[in-house]
């Protein structure tokens, strides 16, 4: 049997939306008990977005789909692949990429939604480069869409100055490979951090009830300092991985698109690799942090900026609940 060849995927387009509402930390302040200060310098968030009461995932998601896909060229009834990793679904089922096709047009794509927390655009990116390096689809949509607002405690400070809703979205395609495209990508989960970040209720475990809701089992539960100890090393650790074991340093990198948690996390991955700040893109002080949406939106903003050009090295890194981590090596395609 003749071998099979592979072919090399790239991001061809990039899309975000985001809602029109900002609130600021000063409108925390009149919430729970903190301060503009202590925001910024603790995390290097100084404002974020917040949907509008009953807007799902899929609102802004399709919107970044349709915009992706104007970058790349393409038309939605050609896309073949729809993964939404987000951990704000508009419902438990049916799947928010079912919705996100229905809303796009995409009426010849199949598609499933992705848990993995903030790591989730990584690893949807990895599987939509499984499908497209095998020939299995040609174009894959990968939306990361959240609507955080929906699963904060507007009580409690741990958690709800940290967050905001927005979506990114890429299209992944076949490239020439002499252009560039998705070198490698690093990913793992560790079970015994889900402790330390989590939503309890509303799963099989604990259904939602009266007593769940009294509890408040339906929000974002963080141990903050637990969750940065490991975050802070991951991050760095997956990102250096990535490069070494494809014979790069922090010297070929061109740009690191990390996920926006906290800009000290940021800041610990950049030192590690020795990247100027002007190697870095940093939208958490505008956006905060929206999960599986934060790396799709910084490589919107990194393309608006005009800081992302063909050929590019970059990589892109995260650390999220789960504990999940990865980290993905690419040559950029999609000036
Ligand atoms: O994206 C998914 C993964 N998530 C992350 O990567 C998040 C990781 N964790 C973090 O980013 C940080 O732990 C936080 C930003 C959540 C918290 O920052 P921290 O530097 O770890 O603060 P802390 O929890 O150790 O609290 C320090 C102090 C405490 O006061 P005392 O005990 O020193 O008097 C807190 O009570 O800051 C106080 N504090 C606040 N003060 C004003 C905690 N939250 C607030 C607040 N405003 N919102």
């Amino acid at each position: 049997m003749a071998a099979r060849t592979l072919l090399t995927a790239g991001i061809t387009g990039v899309g975000m939306s985001y809602p029109d509402r900002i609130m600021t930390n000063h409108d925390l302040e009149k919430l729970v008990e903190t301060n503009d200060q202590w925001i910024i310098e603790r995390t290097g968030i100084r404002e974020r977005r917040i949907a509008d009461k009953g807007t799902g995932a899929s609102f802004h998601g399709a919107k970044a789909a349709l915009r992706a896909l104007e970058h790349a060229g393409a038309k939605p009834e050609e896309v073949d692949q729809i993964i939404v990793p987000t951990v704000t679904p508009d419902m438990v089922f049916p799947a928010t990429a079912c919705l996100i096709a229905d809303l796009i047009g995409a009426t010849n794509a199949w598609g499933y939604d992705l848990e993995a927390a903030c790591s989730g655009f990584l690893f949807a990116l990895q599987n939509a480069r499984a499908q497209v390096e095998t020939g299995a689809a040609a174009k894959v949509l990968v939306i990361g869409s959240e609507v955080m607002s929906a699963i904060l405690n507007w009580e409690d400070r741990n958690t709800c100055i940290l967050f905001g809703d927005g979506a990114g979205a890429v299209l992944v395609e076949s490239v020439d490979p002499g252009r560039g495209g998705i070198i490698d990508a690093v990913n793992g989960v560790d079970g015994k951090g889900a402790q330390f970040l989590y939503q309890t209720a509303g799963g099989s475990r604990v259904p939602a009830s009266v007593e769940s809701v009294q509890a408040r089992q339906h929000f974002v539960h963080q141990e903050g300092r637990e969750v940065f100890k490991f975050a802070v090393k991951g991050m760095a650790a997956v990102t250096e991985q990535v490069l070494a074991r494809n014979g790069f340093t922090g010297e070929d990198v061109k740009l690191l698109v990390p996920h926006q948690a906290n800009n000290r996390i940021i800041e610990a991955t950049q030192r590690r690799i020795g990247l100027r700040d002007d190697q870095v893109i940093v939208t958490i002080d505008r956006f905060g942090n929206t999960t599986a949406a934060s790396i799709p939106m910084a490589l919107c903003v990194g393309r608006e900026e005009g800081r992302l050009k063909e050929g590019d090295l970059v990589v892109l890194c995260a650390f999220g609940a789960g504990f999940t981590w990865g980290a993905t090596l690419l040559r950029w395609t999609a000036a």
